[in-house]
């Protein structure tokens, strides 16, 4: 299991500082629509420049018509800093097939992760939208996105090891709302600890504030990583 952390402070001389914190130890780095939006690219830069083996996963969630899915997808791969991005699979299995049909001559290219049901979803809310229960959806959209050819999902812990008996044990599961050891859940509303993730096979776990709201943000990384 691989720790990816969220880089969702204010500014960039805040995310920056985290960073240089924890520059030794050997996780992800998740940059999301805050981050990229007012940095950009050359903020994937500085965080390579701090520590070249950060691993850096984009999490700008493509959604759209499948040539602008797979427009996007190959600016994002011909960069040569985003190890890992990822998509809606609600943009459907023509969408996903079109943009790792556009990738996958690039060297290196980045893995690619497809959103199943955002985390912040309670089975009511998710209802409302998709007119059917998350873990029953969940599997749908996950089936298609193995179908289509995407490395991953990015789902609950709670359906990460449904997905896997649906899929591949290789197929990623990416899974947001950890609270590693029970921490406040903030706006998640389907949260897990860590003991949670390894029962249910997660292949990532992401995590933000219990990280960054810390006093001393080096000691929570270190004493997850001795955990997972
Ligand atoms: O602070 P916290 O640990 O809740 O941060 C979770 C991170 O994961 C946030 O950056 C959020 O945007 C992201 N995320 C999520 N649920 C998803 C996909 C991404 O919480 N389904």
């Amino acid at each position: 299991m691989k720790l990816c952390i969220s880089l969702d402070l204010p500014s960039a001389e805040e995310n920056l500082a985290l960073v240089k914190e924890i520059k030794d130890f050997d996780v992800w780095l998740k940059v999301g629509f805050r981050s990229y939006i007012r940095d950009g690219k050359s903020f994937l830069e500085d965080l390579k420049a701090i520590n070249p083996n950060f691993k850096i996963f984009l999490d700008l969630k493509l959604y759209d018509i499948p040539n602008t899915m797979a427009d996007a997808a190959e600016e994002i791969s011909s960069f040569g800093l985003v190890d890992m991005f990822n998509v809606h699979a609600s943009a459907g299995i023509n969408a996903m097939q079109t943009v790792m049909d556009r990738i996958k001559n690039i060297p290196n290219r980045p893995l690619v992760l497809a959103v199943t049901a955002l985390t912040s979803f309670d089975n009511a809310s998710f209802l409302a939208v998709y007119n059917e229960s998350i873990s029953t959806k969940a599997t749908q959209f996950a089936k298609d996105t193995f179908s289509s050819g995407v490395d991953g999902v990015v789902c609950s812990a709670f359906e990460s090891l449904d997905i896997k008996k649906n899929t591949s044990n290789n197929f990623i599961t990416l899974c947001p709302g950890i609270r590693p050891f029970g921490e406040d859940a903030g706006d998640q509303k389907r949260v897990a600890d860590i003991p949670f993730a390894k029962e249910n096979s997660v292949d990532f776990i992401v995590v933000g504030r219990p990280i960054y709201q810390d006093k001393n943000p080096k000691e929570v990384v270190k004493k997850i990583l001795k955990n997972i």
